[in-house]
């Protein structure tokens, strides 16, 4: 490509993605240009991407909410970027499923975060995303053999919360929520504990809260890295019926409220929802915007992987 863009990455949108492209896009300006890309769903089910013809640096933007069915078009977005002439190739993906499937829990069961890691590691040069559930799995490096770069929530959320919630005590659902909670506690000066969760299936969830009394009059803030079915926090939420506390607020990462999740916190007791923008949020959620964090690690990456590209 020639002009006043050559150089510049083109952005591509998968479905859904539109917005998010363009905000990047808007703060990043002459170095990031918005290119087309458009799916077509056949009555059976195969889909059909289409692309405007990319220039040496392209990225597509997809957050992986409901992975499933969007992997296959973007994958065929991937290697139709490639066969197009992109000579280098990154994901802009906020959300990064199958992180929590670390190890076969049973035997035989797939262990989901290095195979998904493997697929996308053969169609991209580098990767962006939001706080990855990393948890026996240290680091991304372990299952991409890709360039990744982390932008991570804490300090959005802990302004949020600084800025909208009186005495808060935070409070982890389970040992993996000790990373998130304890770098917010500490940013918001506020205490902090985090509990023992049992699962025992997609939807059967146990914990039990400790005395809490030191505390009474704080408000409870239940923090995780991700809401899927929402049994993790309502759980927690039920168990603080009837103690002298605020009414609870629950802030997580990734808000993907499956199912019923967002009516179960509300009927469990959460008087305030809020999540980040790495995936859609659904209305009556309170948005905590990455929009500009995203866009400076967007702008590192893509410096990063032109001047020594991988
Ligand atoms: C797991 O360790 C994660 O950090 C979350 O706690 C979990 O994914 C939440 O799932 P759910 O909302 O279905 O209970």
């Amino acid at each position: 490509m020639n002009g006043p863009h050559a150089g510049a990455l083109q952005l591509y949108a998968m479905p859904g993605n539109e917005a998010r492209a363009d905000a990047l896009a808007a703060r990043l300006g002459p170095r990031v240009r918005r290119a087309g890309l458009w799916l077509h769903r056949f009555p059976d089910g195969e889909s059909l991407v289409r692309v405007q013809p990319p220039g040496m640096e392209a990225a597509l933007v997809c957050t992986l909410r409901d992975p499933d069915a969007l992997t296959v078009p973007l994958l065929m977005a991937a290697a139709t970027l490639r066969e197009l002439g992109a000579a280098r190739l990154g994901l802009v993906a906020p959300y990064l499923a199958y992180m929590r499937q670390d190890r076969a829990f049973e035997p035989g069961q797939a262990v989901s975060a290095r195979i998904y890691a493997a697929l996308l590691s053969g169609h991209f040069d580098w990767l962006l995303t939001v706080d990855p559930h990393l948890h026996r799995i240290d680091s991304l490096d372990r299952v991409y053999s890709l360039r990744s770069r982390v932008v991570h929530a804490a300090a959005p959320i802990a302004r949020w919360v600084a800025s909208e919630i009186e005495q808060p005590l935070l409070i982890g659902p389970d040992a993996e929520s000790r990373q998130w909670v304890a770098e917010v506690a500490e940013r918001v000066h506020a205490p902090m504990l985090v509990l023992d969760k049992q699962r025992r299936g997609d939807l059967e969830v146990s914990s039990r809260l400790p005395d809490l009394r030191a505390w009474s009059g704080r408000t409870p803030v239940l923090l995780d890295d991700i809401a899927s079915s929402g049994r993790t926090l309502a759980v927690v939420l039920e168990s603080l019926r009837g103690r002298a506390m605020a009414p609870a607020a629950c802030v997580v990462t990734h808000g993907l409220f499956a199912l019923d999740a967002l009516e179960l916190l509300r009927a469990s007791g959460a008087a305030r929802v809020a999540c980040t923008d790495s995936v859609e949020p659904p209305p009556g959620v309170e948005v905590i915007r990455l929009e500009a964090e995203l866009a400076q690690a967007l702008g590192d990456i893509t410096a990063s992987v032109k001047e020594n590209p991988p």
